[in-house]
This record gives structure tokens, C-alpha cells and sequence, in this order.
């Protein structure tokens, strides 16, 4: 069994799959991104499971998928911003190296303004960001075993940040 090398959990647009590249590169290994396993599994968008199935739907997908990314991948891996709303996926992410991409909620809505691809943020994203930060913040840093704030940084500056976290 194999283990990632690190694991990447904060906000949707926070630029986990961005950074994770990079880090992967300058360390010279593989970056997995769990939203990607699950679209290629599923052969359709997330935003597709979430209006085909609803969320508890994708939640189950998700928790599965990261899961087998967690058992299986020894490079750098990315979760989807909601991965951590699960205990069991809580519990065994304890036992990796876990980083937690912080942004506060402003940069969120300049970052990610009225997504529609974001099931999550189609209606009143200044509002629905403050709620979801509020509700997963906590989350986030009880996974986590450092955590890299990335307001105002550029993904250049984000990854040589993780790196010197770790
Ligand atoms: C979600 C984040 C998304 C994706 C889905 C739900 C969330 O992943 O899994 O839209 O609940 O925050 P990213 O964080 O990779 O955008």
C-alpha cells in the first residue's frame, strides 16, 4: 500500500490543483486530484452528479474515491473542498501529511465570483461563502497539520510556502 507524500484540503478556488501541480513538479512526482478520479469514473461533470443525484449522491462517490486515492498514490494529492465534511474521511486523513490552503471569504468571491460550475455557489456567493467557511474552517485545521494562507500570494509563491511547511 502506498501513501501520498502530502494532501492538499481547503476551499473550492483556493488553487489546490494549481499548487499541487507545482509542488509535484519541483518534488518530482505525481499530483492526483480526487475531482478528477471521480469525473473520470463517473464519465460526467460534478456539477452533473449534483443535479442528477444531489449532494448526500456525490458525497458517497467522493468519500469512495478518496479513500482508494489515499490507499493508492505516493505523490501530491488534492481533495475536493468538501472531502473533510466527512468524519471517516477525517480519521484517515489523520495519519497523513496534511496542508490546509486558507483564503479569506473576500478572496474567495473575487476568486471565484458567480461560478455556475460550482453547484455549491450558483445564488449569492458573497453570503454562501461566508456560511460554508464558517461551517468547514474548523475542519480544515482539525485535519490539518500546517496551514498556508494564500491571499495575495500567486501559485508560485503558495507552493515554495507548502514546501517550506513541510
Ligand atoms: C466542493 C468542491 C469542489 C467539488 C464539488 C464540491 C465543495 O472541489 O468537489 O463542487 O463542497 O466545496 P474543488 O474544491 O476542487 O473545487
Amino acid at each position: 500500500m502506498t501513501a501520498p507524500l502530502l494532501v492538499l484540503v481547503g476551499p473550492m478556488g483556493v488553487g489546490k490543483s494549481t499548487v499541487g501541480a507545482l509542488v509535484a513538479e519541483r518534488l518530482g512526482c505525481v499530483f492526483r486530484d480526487t475531482d478528477d478520479d471521480i469525473v473520470a469514473e463517473q464519465g460526467r461533470t460534478i456539477a452533473d452528479i449534483f443535479v442528477d443525484e444531489g449532494e448526500p449522491a456525490f458525497r458517497a462517490i467522493e468519500k469512495r474515491a478518496v479513500r482508494k486515492a489515499l490507499a493508492g498514490h505516493d505523490g501530491v494529492l488534492a481533495l475536493g473542498g468538501g472531502a473533510i465534511l466527512d468524519e471517516d474521511t477525517r480519521a484517515l486523513l489523520a495519519g497523513h501529511r496534511v496542508v490546509y490552503l486558507s483564503m479569506d471569504v473576500e478572496e474567495a468571491v473575487k476568486r471565484t465570483g458567480l461560478n455556475v460550475a460550482r453547484p455549491l455557489l450558483a445564488v449569492n456567493p458573497r453570503r454562501q461563502w461566508r456560511d460554508l467557511m464558517e461551517a468547514r474552517r474548523h475542519l480544515y485545521t482539525e485535519v490539518a497539520g500546517a496551514v498556508v494562507p494564500t491571499d495575495g500570494r500567486n501559485p508560485e509563491e503558495v507552493a515554495q510556502a507548502v514546501l517550506d511547511a513541510v
